[in-house]
């Protein structure tokens, strides 16, 4: 079987190194991949959005299976591209990932079908934002209605803060049409967790749970990135919780796309937040979450391939989804200055050092081929994954692994997985 990956950062890497890993793949491409990408798919030169020059290669490679990553191309119709010429895609349909692209089409849905979730207004005029503030509850959240590269969501404590946000993303536009609408939304405390759950339309199953470190610096300080660094699993995601996700919140979430004529097809992410009323939905993207794949896919045991199959084949029920009983953490190795200005460009050295070992990984999110070597080309640079037998055992080996690797202007955090300790 012929499969093409699209995209080019630490997720699709390590779906990339799951896939090459299936006995049913004899050729793999990656559009555009990236250095670690290309030592197990070959990789070909086109931007994840052009959809006409990514159809034509996967015609003229004869492409058996298509699985796109991001969330822009998916939420652009990459799917649809793809499968209205014949192709078997991975990924949900562009009127499916809206559930990503549009946060008051997510909150409109969870309220429709009563899954739990924020209390919210939307808002499409700046005006009528800045009075529903003046008698709102502080802390509260502001978001971006559409894509932002995970940016778009501003935590704000006071009454000032706020309107101050809704300048920035309706009136500045500091992430353009994103903030045309808004969405405002009631603050929720407790423990983040990420659910990743394969779908196929009408059935969905969990993968093991995973925890992300969106700020940049230690102790949640600093600004908002892709995310810093993931543990799996959370310990604090119990088989009781997940029971209660799956009856309120999992299945729901299908049967409700499936009546608005939406299946959902692909990765279904769940974002939660386990507040004292109970899990409420914090947001839903349509794709793996990066860098939750990272400490996730590396626990799977089954054969990525099959799994895809069933989701696209609509027989998701037939796979016994089994993940290892141990534990991953990723850290992310990032350029000194992300998420705003860094340099880049340096010679990266050390990555050898995982060739060959057991239980540690490093997936690459921006780095690039050059005569004297990969380099480093982009914010988060690299993704070093450790599996143990349990979280302090991955924490200790993931931070031991770090040190193999040496760049200018290598920037991580500290405290990945501090919430181990508290469990
Ligand atoms: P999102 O992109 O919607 O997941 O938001 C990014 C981050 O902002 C989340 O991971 C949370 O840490 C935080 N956040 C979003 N919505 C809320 C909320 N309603 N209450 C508290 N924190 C939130
Ligand atoms: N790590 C968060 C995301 O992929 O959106």
């Amino acid at each position: 079987m012929k499969v093409l990956i699209v995209g080019g950062g630490g997720r699709e890497h390590a779906i990339a190194w799951k896939v090459s890993k299936s006995p049913k793949v004899t050729k793999l491409y990656a559009a555009p991949g990236n250095a670690g990408i290309s030592e197990v798919a070959e990789c070909v030169d086109i931007s994840v959005m052009d959809f006409e020059r990514l159809v034509t290669f996967a015609k003229e490679k004869e492409i058996d299976l298509v699985i796109v990553g991001p969330d822009d191309p998916l939420v652009a119709g990459a799917a649809d591209a793809f499968s209205e010429v014949g192709f078997r895609v991975f990924g949900p349909a562009k009127n499916a990932a809206i559930i990503e692209g549009s946060k008051a089409f997510s909150k409109d849905l969870m309220k429709k079908y009563n899954i739990p979730s924020a209390a919210y207004e939307t808002f499409d005029d700046p005006k009528k934002a800045l009075e529903y503030l003046e008698t709102a509850k502080m802390p509260i959240v502001l978001k971006a209605d559409g894509l932002a590269l995970g940016k778009g969501v501003l935590i704000c404590n006071t009454l000032e803060d706020a309107k101050n946000g809704v300048k920035t993303l309706m009136l500045d536009k500091q992430f353009g049409k994103a903030g045309d609408r808004i969405v405002i939304e009631e603050f929720m405390t407790g423990r983040e967790v990420s659910v990743l759950c394969f779908c196929d339309g009408t059935d969905i199953k969990p993968m093991t749970s995973a925890q992300d470190h969106k700020r940049a610096k230690d102790g949640d300080k600093g600004l908002n990135t892709g995310g810093m660094g993931t543990f799996s699993p959370s310990p604090f995601y119990t088989d009781e919780i997940n029971e209660f996700c799956m009856e309120k919140i999992y299945k729901p979430t299908m049967a409700a796309m499936k009546q608005e004529g939406r299946d959902f097809k692909g990765v279904l992410f769940v974002g939660l937040m386990l507040t004292e009323d109970g899990p409420k939905v914090l947001e839903y993207n349509a794709r793996f979450g990066d860098p939750e794949a990272q400490v996730v896919i590396p626990r799977l045991k089954n054969d990525i391939i099959d799994v895809m199959e069933a989701c696209i084949d609509g027989k998701l029920k037939d796979v016994d989804l089994q993940f290892e009983d141990n534990a991953a953490v990723c850290v992310v190795l990032a350029s000194d200055g992300y998420p705003e200005h860094y340099e880049k460009g340096f010679l990266i050295k050390g990555l050898d050092n995982f060739k060959d070992k057991d239980g540690y990984y490093v997936f690459h999110a921006g780095t690039k081929l050059t005569d004297e070597g990969v380099v480093t080309n982009g914010g988060r640079v690299l993704g070093v994954t450790a599996k143990g037998d349990d979280l302090f055992k991955a924490r200790a080996n993931a931070y031991e692994a770090v040190n193999w690797i040496d760049f200018d202007n290598k920037y991580m955090r500290h405290d990945i997985g501090k919430a181990i300790d508290e469990q």
